[in-house]
């Protein structure tokens, strides 16, 4: 065994998510493009007695302690299918907002696998990415990272070709929501308007953007049918997507179930600028800029 051993995992925005009827096994079936930004969750994991997971950083309060934590669940997991003792010690350090749909749970799942992994050197034939999806539907994504299209309930990935970078504005919320809530809102929603909803799809010309690196065609292709059970429960996010919208973002969505709110910007300078003048709306507790696509789950140093 080696240790301690760190691995860092990206937090995400759905570029876009269109959601389908309600499945049997309480899921909803997806079509989705996840797109990793370099906002991130740290791990280090080292040799101990027993199974530990200590959080600190954004939101740590929030997380869940003990055996129901994600990282605690994946370390148990993976040490099952190794065939070994879980005994190890594991320090989170979280920057991705927690409950705030940005996948920061899938983040410290994955980061946990690619740690534990790599500190008990598990054999090759341990699939991370099966172990990944039987912890969370975005737990693959967040082990792959860079930008991809992400079907069934979000666990079946397909890499998107996605040429250049592009620049985001991060608004994060003074309140959490949870995200069976938000799935649930929007099936009630439905539900009141007698809708039947469609098969879920990829729209085209968000496709087309990303292979052209167009951040003004990405921005006018963003969507996310999330977005109005998140403003329902959350109203005040209307206001928060207009603010940025006005500060001249080339696109403005809800993250994934909210309510972290995301801006496309023109380039890196254009983020600053967005970010500095949205710290005075109210709604807002705090403002991030990160780029995409960036590499899903990755040792950092090991020793
Ligand atoms: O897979 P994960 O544990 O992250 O999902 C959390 C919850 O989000 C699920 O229990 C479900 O209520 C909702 N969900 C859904 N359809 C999906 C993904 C998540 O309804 N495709």
């Amino acid at each position: 065994m080696t240790g301690p051993i760190r691995v860092r995992a990206p937090g995400k925005v759905n570029l876009a998510l269109s959601v389908g009827p309600l499945r049997a096994d309480g899921y909803h079936d997806l079509a989705t493009v996840f797109h990793a930004v370099s906002l991130y969750d740290e791990i280090e994991v080292a040799e101990g007695a027993g199974l530990q997971v200590m959080v600190s950083g954004e939101g740590a309060d929030l997380v869940e302690p003990g055996p129901a934590n994600l990282a605690h669940r994946a370390l148990a997991l993976l040490a099952e299918r190794a065939g070994i003792r879980p005994d190890v010690h594991a320090t989170l350090v979280k920057a991705i907002p927690v409950a705030a749909g940005m996948a920061g749970g899938s983040a410290d799942a994955a980061a946990a696998l690619a740690a534990g992994a790599a500190l008990w050197r598990t054999r090759a034939e341990i699939d991370l990415t099966s172990l990944a999806a039987d912890l969370g539907s975005d737990v693959p994504f967040a082990l792959r990272g860079g930008t991809a299209v992400g079907t069934g309930r979000g666990e079946r990935l397909t890499p998107v070709l996605c040429r250049g970078e592009f620049h985001w504005v991060l608004a994060l919320s003074r309140t959490t929501l949870s995200t069976p809530a938000v799935y649930a809102e929007l099936d009630r929603l439905r539900g009141d308007r007698g809708e039947e909803p469609p098969p879920p799809v990829v729209p085209d010309d968000l496709m087309q953007a990303l292979r052209d690196g167009d951040a003004r065609a990405l921005g006018r292709a963003l969507s996310n049918d999330l977005q109005e059970a998140a403003i329902s429960l959350r109203p005040e996010l209307s206001r928060v997507l207009e603010a940025g919208t006005d500060l001249g973002a080339l696109g403005a969505l809800v993250s994934g179930s909210g309510p972290t709110c995301a801006f496309l910007a023109r380039d890196a300078d254009h983020a600053l600028d967005i970010a500095a003048a949205l710290t005075s709306t109210p709604e807002i507790r705090s403002v991030r800029c990160a780029r995409g696509p960036v590499p899903g789950a990755r040792v950092v140093t090991s020793g």
